[in-house]
């Protein structure tokens, strides 16, 4: 893998992209559990809270200026709304558009794949799924998150994603990624404890990772700030997103992380995704961003 020593400003610059991708809520709910989040909440989800709770995360990404789609929910698939698992979305260099398409571990998910792949297609970008001979699965942007305005990818593995498919895809497309093994089944996503808000700062939940990969995230990062446990496991506190590094959506409650946020300078939008918590999934899962 070209894990690189390169430093951080000398890796291409790539803009931030500015659209975003909701899928709509109607068919979701918690129907089995493949993460521990999910255990005791089989049929629980309240359709009309998480219905409003989906259109005030909408509402805030218009408010930001962001430019939403969305994509109808199908039926017999009651996470599709988490939309950040199903692809990974790029911007080359060269300024190629496309997408890897995911190949997801839960065999409930796997249809998900090509509502987004259509998707993504419609709107010009190239998709391609993982080569055949290549063991091992990989749920696009829960595990593989770029670096805000950089050619760099940080790559979570460990119970959703297989190490040796970020070897593969960085032999491909060129770009160096960072690997990081997640420790903890409840943050079983990178998505879950790792969120980068501008190219200089990440919030982070320290205990999701181990020593080598606290070190990456240290040496490139110049601020870490560091969720406290309970705002990151009760609360999903680093699934958090900012979409253009001044402001930041959250869970609301997260009092410890948004006062670490507002310090360094931050704008704190909360917003109620308790519905969503149920299933494991919070603001990050919720959209996936594109150009
Ligand atoms: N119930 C979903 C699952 O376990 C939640 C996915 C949340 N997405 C995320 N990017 N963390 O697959």
């Amino acid at each position: 893998m070209s894990v690189t020593d390169v430093p951080l400003d000398a890796l291409p610059a790539i803009p931030r992209p500015g659209r975003v991708l909701l899928t709509t809520p109607e068919h979701f709910e918690v129907a089995y559990v493949i993460n521990p989040h999910m255990a005791g909440n089989i049929g629980d989800v309240d359709q009309t809270r998480a219905r409003t709770q989906w259109e005030a995360l909408r509402d805030v990404y218009e408010r930001l200026g962001v430019e939403v789609s969305t994509l109808e929910g199908a039926s017999g698939l009651p996470d599709m709304v988490f939309c950040a698992n199903q692809t990974l979305p790029y911007l080359t260099p060269g300024g190629e558009r496309g997408a890897v398409l995911s190949r997801m571990h839960a065999p409930q998910r796997k249809a998900e794949v090509d509502h987004y792949a259509e998707f993504f297609q419609a709107q010009g970008y190239e998709t391609h799924g993982l080569d055949p001979d290549l063991p091992g699965d990989f749920e696009g942007m829960g595990d593989a998150i770029w670096h805000p305005g950089r050619y760099l990818l940080w790559g979570g593995y460990g119970y959703r994603t297989d190490r040796a498919v970020y070897e593969r895809l960085s032999d491909k497309m060129g770009f160096p990624v960072v690997p990081l093994a997640l420790t903890d089944p409840e943050f079983y996503h990178l998505d879950t404890c790792f969120c980068p808000l501008d190219e200089d700062t990440v919030l982070i939940y320290p205990g999701a990772f181990q020593e080598d990969g606290l070190e990456e995230i240290r040496s490139r990062f110049v601020r870490v700030l560091e969720a406290p446990e309970d705002e990151s496991r009760e609360l999903f506190a680093c699934n958090a997103h900012s979409p253009d590094g001044q402001h930041v959506i959250i869970q609301q409650g997260c009092t410890v992380t948004n006062g670490l946020l507002r310090e360094a300078g931050y704008e704190v939008i909360e917003l109620d995704t308790s519905e969503y918590l149920k299933s494991g999934g919070s603001v990050f899962c919720m959209k996936v961003m594109f150009w």
